[in-house]
C-alpha cells in the first residue's frame, strides 16, 4: 500500500466526497445506483449497523423514485444476539428499510448460527451492486475489527464470524470478509461527526486499518465538514 500524498486529501482506495448531509448524500446516491443498475437484475445493498447507517437509512426511506420491488437487503455485518435485540442490526434494517418502505424489499438477515449458509447465499447473489460501510472509531469496518485476520481474503470465505479481541465492540459478530466487500461494484462508506475524525486521518494518513483495507469496483467515501474537522477540511 503506498503512502497517500500529504497534500491530496483522499483515502488511499476510492474517491472522498466532502458534503453537508452525509444521510441524504447517501440516499441520492443509492438512488441513482438502482436506476442505473445493471438491467434485468436486482439490485443487491448490503446494510450496515450503528448510528449513522440508522440515519442514512431514515433518508433512503424517504427518497423518491426507488423501486423496491427490485432491491435485494443482505446484511454486511451482525452482532449475535436475538434477532428483535435493540443491538441487532437486522432489527434497525427491519424496522427502518423492509417495514419502511412499500413495497417492501426481499431481506435476507444474518444468523451467527448459519454462517456457512449466508457464505453461500452472498455467493449466489454476487456480485453484491453496493455495500454500505461504516468507520468506528478504532477503524473498523463492517465487523472485521484492527488485528483480526479472519476477514483476510486468504480465509477463502465469504462470510466469518469475528470478535473484537479488545472488547471496545461488543458481542461475538458476524460479517462479509474482505473477498465478499472488494467483490462488490461499490462500496459506499459514511462518516459523520466530530468523533470519527482521528480515525478519518488514520485512514487518510494510509494507516493498515480495516477500513483502509477496502478495496470494490468503486469506493466513496461520504464524509461531513465536522468528521473532516479543520486540518483535513484544509485539504479538502
Ligand atoms: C456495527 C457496524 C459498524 C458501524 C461502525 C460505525 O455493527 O457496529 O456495522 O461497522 O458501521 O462502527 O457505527 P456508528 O455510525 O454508530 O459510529
Amino acid at each position: 500500500m503506498n503512502a497517500p500524498d500529504p497534500d491530496r486529501l483522499a483515502p488511499t482506495h476510492g474517491e472522498l466526497r466532502v458534503v453537508d448531509d452525509v444521510p441524504a448524500a447517501f440516499a441520492a446516491l443509492v438512488a441513482t445506483e438502482v436506476r442505473e443498475r445493471p438491467h434485468g437484475r436486482p439490485f443487491r445493498l448490503a446494510c450496515s449497523g450503528g448510528a449513522t447507517a440508522e440515519a442514512c437509512y431514515l433518508a433512503l426511506a424517504g427518497e423518491a423514485g426507488i423501486d423496491w420491488s427490485a432491491v435485494e437487503l443482505l446484511v454486511g455485518d451482525e452482532r449475535c444476539v436475538p434477532a428483535d435485540d435493540a443491538d441487532a442490526n437486522q432489527a434497525m434494517i427491519r424496522r427502518v428499510l423492509v417495514e419502511g418502505v412499500t413495497p417492501a424489499p426481499a431481506f435476507f438477515p444474518m444468523d451467527c448460527g448459519e454462517v456457512d449458509a449466508y457464505d453461500g447465499l452472498v455467493a449466489s447473489r454476487s456480485p453484491i451492486d453496493l455495500i454500505h460501510l461504516g468507520l468506528g472509531p478504532d477503524g473498523h469496518t463492517a465487523s472485521i475489527f484492527p488485528g483480526d485476520t479472519t476477514g483476510d481474503p486468504e480465509s477463502g470465505r465469504l462470510v466469518v464470524r469475528t470478535v473484537d479481541a479488545t472488547g471496545r465492540n461488543p458481542h461475538d459478530r458476524m460479517s462479509l470478509t474482505f473477498a465478499a466487500i472488494d467483490a462488490a461494484r461499490v462500496a459506499v462508506f459514511t462518516v459523520a461527526g466530530e468523533a470519527k475524525h482521528d480515525a478519518l486521518a488514520r485512514v487518510l494518513r494510509g494507516e493498515p486499518l480495516p477500513a483502509a483495507r477496502v478495496r470494490a469496483g468503486r469506493v466513496v467515501w461520504l464524509c461531513d465538514r465536522e468528521a473532516l474537522g479543520e486540518d483535513l477540511g484544509r485539504l479538502a
